[in-house]
Formats: C-alpha cells, sequence, structure tokens
C-alpha cells in the first residue's frame, strides 16, 4: 500500500472486518496503520488480543486519516453508522461487504460517487473466500488496484459491470457455503445410515468436497464432463445421479438461488432508504 492510500479504516469490527484485517496484518502491513470502529466492547477487546489493534466506540477525526474505508457493519446499521462517520471520512474510498445495500444509497449517505460495492462469502475467513466486485463509475483505475489489493487477503475475486448481478453473485456465492453445508449434513447422515460412525461420514463428506471443487477449478473440462467420466451405465454413480435426475432435484436447486436472489433484491430495496 501506498502511504496516501493508508491507513485503512474499518467500520464495524465483526466476523467479515476480521477476516480482510488478519489477511493484512499476515501480508505485512503493521496494526498502526489499520483503524476500526466498532461500538460492541467485547469485540473490541476481541481484536486487541487477536490483532494487537485497539478500536474505538465511535467514529471521530481518526478516521480522516484513512485512504479507505472499508464498511463492515450489518446492513440494518449502515445508515447511522455512515451518519456518524460521514464528517470524518473525508475524501477516501469506500468499499463496503455490507450484503444488499445499493451503491447509490452509500454514495447518497456518504456524499460521494467513490464507492466500491462487494459481495464476500465466509471462506474468506479462512482465506478462500469468492468476492464479486462492482465499482460505481467515480471509481478510478487505481482505486480498484487498491480494492483488489485488499480483497486479495481474502481469496479470489471477480469484477462484475452492472450492480444487479450483485443480488445473482448474492444468491451464488454469497449464500453458496450453506447449500454446500447442506450437502455435506445430507451426505454425512446418509453415511450414518448405512453404517459409517458420524466422524468417518464427516471426514470423507468434507474431503469429498474440497477434492472435487479442486479438480473442477484444475481441470480444462466442465463438470458435466468431470461428472459423466465417472458416471458408467449401470454402476453405482449412475444410480445416485438418476436418482437424482428423476427427483427434479435440478429445477428445485435453480429454484432455491432464484429465490435467494428475490430475497437479496427486497433486503436493498428494505435497507435502502
Ligand atoms: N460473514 C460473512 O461471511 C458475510 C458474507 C457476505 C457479506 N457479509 C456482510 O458483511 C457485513 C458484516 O457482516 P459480519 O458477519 O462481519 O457481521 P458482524 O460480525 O455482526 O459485524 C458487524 C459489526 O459492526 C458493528 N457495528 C454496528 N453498528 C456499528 C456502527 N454504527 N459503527 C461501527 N460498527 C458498528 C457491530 O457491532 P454490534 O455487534 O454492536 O452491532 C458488529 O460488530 C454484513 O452486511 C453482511 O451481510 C458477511
Amino acid at each position: 500500500m501506498t502511504t496516501q492510500e493508508l491507513p485503512i479504516a474499518f467500520i464495524g469490527g465483526g466476523n467479515m472486518a476480521s477476516a480482510i484485517i488478519g489477511g493484512l496484518l499476515k501480508q505485512g502491513l503493521p496494526a498502526s496503520q489499520i483503524e476500526v470502529v466498532e461500538p460492541f466492547a467485547p469485540a473490541r477487546d476481541k481484536l486487541l488480543t487477536q490483532f494487537g489493534i485497539t478500536a474505538q466506540e465511535v467514529a471521530g477525526a481518526a478516521l480522516a486519516r484513512a485512504g479507505l474505508v472499508v464498511w463492515a457493519v450489518k446492513p440494518q446499521t449502515f445508515s447511522d453508522a455512515a451518519a456518524q462517520a460521514r464528517p470524518h471520512t473525508g475524501a477516501a474510498l469506500h468499499l463496503s461487504v455490507a450484503a444488499g445495500i445499493r451503491s447509490d444509497s452509500i454514495a447518497q449517505w456518504l456524499g460521494t460517487g467513490r464507492v466500491v460495492r462487494s459481495m464476500p462469502n465466509t471462506p474468506a475467513l479462512v482465506g478462500k473466500g469468492m468476492t464479486a466486485l462492482y465499482p460505481r463509475p467515480e471509481v478510478t483505475p487505481a482505486d480498484r488496484s487498491l480494492v483488489e489489493r485488499v480483497i486479495a487477503t481474502t481469496g479470489d475475486h471477480l469484477w462484475v459491470e452492472a450492480e444487479e448481478q450483485l443480488d445473482a453473485v448474492t444468491a451464488l456465492s454469497g449464500s453458496g457455503p450453506a447449500y454446500v453445508f447442506f450437502f455435506l449434513e445430507s451426505m454425512t447422515a446418509a453415511g450414518v445410515e448405512m453404517g459409517l460412525s458420524h466422524e468417518q461420514a464427516h471426514r470423507l463428506a468434507v474431503g469429498t468436497f474440497v477434492g472435487a471443487s479442486e479438480l473442477a477449478r484444475a481441470s480444462q473440462d466442465p463438470p458435466e464432463v468431470l461428472r459423466e467420466r465417472v458416471t458408467s451405465k449401470g454402476g453405482t454413480t449412475y444410480a445416485a445421479i438418476s436418482a437424482m435426475q428423476n427427483s427434479g432435484m435440478d429445477a428445485l436447486f435453480r429454484q432455491a438461488l432464484h429465490a435467494a436472489r428475490v430475497r437479496a433484491r427486497e433486503l436493498g430495496e428494505e435497507f435502502g432508504r
């Protein structure tokens, strides 16, 4: 980071902020270059013990030095937090990780268009996040580069050029870890029903997701080819995949993602006012 970009300020010091802060410190950014505003005392204590960062209870003059302000508050508290911080955020670039809050609302609350809205996901907590980023037109190439360097500490990222695509991102990768956990639960339960111990079934299920995902990422072939390669007609995988196809699971699963996108849109309406 350059001296104009530093320090980096975080409004909200919870899970998401901690994932990014942990990544930045690991990369060698000194804790003295990170400002955090966090009203909840136990969360401030945690930041101190975990990272050696003394967080502020309320937004104050210390924020004025920040080149980048990261918004990691719950959607319902964003507008209040913005009203408190706005007098102090000067000419900073803003990066929001708050689900659903539109960049128009953020720009209006903060009085600047230099806003990047993002949708991360929980694997960011272990450096394996997948984040989509949307830049408002006022965001410069240098701004984009700063945001990329910060988000890269939590995993992978991609840019979207239309903000409404973030609702689809929310439905796919934002909520996606829960779908994986759901399948893990089912696979583990089935393993136990068939005579494995819970621990064995859990290890087999998690290992299979990690391995198959790595294979899909590394392979030149799309998932359907990888699937067909292990599905010989009349075999065991064929029996399972046929059962899933006959039950209409594919259509149901797609419907579930559409439901998540509808909810993402509603949240934007609800908290954007
Ligand atoms: N966790 C994820 O994986 C994930 C994924 C995608 C998107 N997001 C989004 O990221 C945002 C943050 O999520 P999170 O999981 O990090 O939530 P979190 O752990 O609850 O963190 C939010 C923090 O902001 C604090 N806060 C509340 N009002 C504030 C104010 N006025 N000024 C400064 N800080 C304030 C909260 O304190 P109090 O406890 O006192 O309210 C809380 O510690 C949410 O909008 C969420 O939708 C999270």
